[in-house]
């Protein structure tokens, strides 16, 4: 089985990022969103981000090269004929229900479909579809033009030949493939949300503060961040997103959200997107949050 072109769903943060990573891999890719707009501020981003890589020597081809293997599009047919789809657009089980169902009406009949979700089912997804053996889960990381993972997950349904190929497919776009199945949060999230989570709760205890915390994990472990960096880095809606997801699949309190993440989620402080969460990234004087 050969992938020689790329569809993505969805130009946001992940999904601009998996088109970037596919077609500075040399992939043709065709990426649907509901708005040019959309499209616009997503492709904007590639560009800064191959400009950035160019700069530092890190990509053989020019920017250009590159953005010219990127086209954007509004409409679904336009994914026809494309090997692999990866859909990333927002965690919303009948948004994606509705997706699929779109796709399914156009995709060639063995192409792959695949989801970016962090946390819903696979299963639950390919459940919308006529095509069981061919879905699997390619489960990114951000940002993702420097994250060398990613999880290829299967359902009890994936043929072994459309796993392999994925698994393939990861290595082509130069990130390092790890082989999990569906359950919920897969390999990462699986290990990541109980820590970030135990974060909060240790700050809600009085163990540390914030900047204690996050100075103790980044320089006692090793860690690019601090739980708390991270959190706001993520999005605190989604981390709280997630911990349903997985607090619904395994019933156990380390899924769970501290009352704190609730709260500051019903404020609306989701992180650096909103300019505030555990840190103001408005605050000029903030060295953690600029
Ligand atoms: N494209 C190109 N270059 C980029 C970039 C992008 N998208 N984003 C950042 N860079 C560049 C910066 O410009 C900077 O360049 P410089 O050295 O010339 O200044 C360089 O990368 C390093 O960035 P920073 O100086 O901002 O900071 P760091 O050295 O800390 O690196 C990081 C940034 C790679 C994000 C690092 O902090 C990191 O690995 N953090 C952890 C990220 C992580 O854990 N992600 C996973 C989240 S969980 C997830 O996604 C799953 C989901 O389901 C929840």
């Amino acid at each position: 089985m050969q992938i020689k072109s790329v569809g993505v769903i969805g130009c946001g943060l992940m999904g601009s990022g998996i088109a970037q990573a596919a077609a500075t891999a040399g992939f043709p890719v065709i990426v649907l969103e509901a708005e040019q707009r959309f499209l616009d501020r997503g492709f904007t981003g590639v560009e800064r981000s191959l400009a950035k890589f160019a700069e530092k020597g890190t990509i053989t081809e020019s920017p250009d090269a590159i953005r010219a293997r990127l086209k954007g599009t509004t409409n679904v047919e336009d994914l026809a004929d494309c090997d692999i789809i990866i859909e990333a657009i927002l965690e919303n089980v009948p948004e994606k229900h509705k997706m699929y169902a779109a796709l399914e009406k156009v995709a060639k009949p063995d192409a792959i479909f695949a989801s970016n979700t962090s946390s819903i089912s696979i299963t639950e997804l390919m459940a919308a579809t006529k095509r069981p053996e061919r879905f699997i889960g390619l489960h990114f990381f951000n940002p993702v033009p420097l994250m060398k993972l990613v999880e290829v997950i299967r359902t009890i349904a994936t043929s072994d030949e459309v796993f392999e190929a994925a698994v393939d497919f990861g290595t082509k776009l130069g990130k390092v493939p790890v082989r999990t199945k569906d359950s919920s949060g897969f390999i990462v999230n699986r290990l990541l949300v109980p820590y970030l989570l135990d974060a909060i709760r240790a700050y809600e205890e009085g163990v540390g503060s914030i900047v204690d915390i996050d100075q103790a994990m980044k320089l006692g472990c090793g860690y690019p961040m601090g739980p708390f960096t991270l959190l706001d880095f993520v999005g605190l809606d989604t981390c709280y997103y997630i911990t349903h997801v997985m607090f619904d699949e395994f019933r156990e309190k380390r899924f769970a959200a501290p009352p704190l993440l609730k709260r500051m989620v019903l404020a609306g402080w989701y992180g650096r997107k909103t300019g505030k969460g555990f840190y103001d990234y408005t605050d000029p004087n903030n060295p953690i949050a600029n």
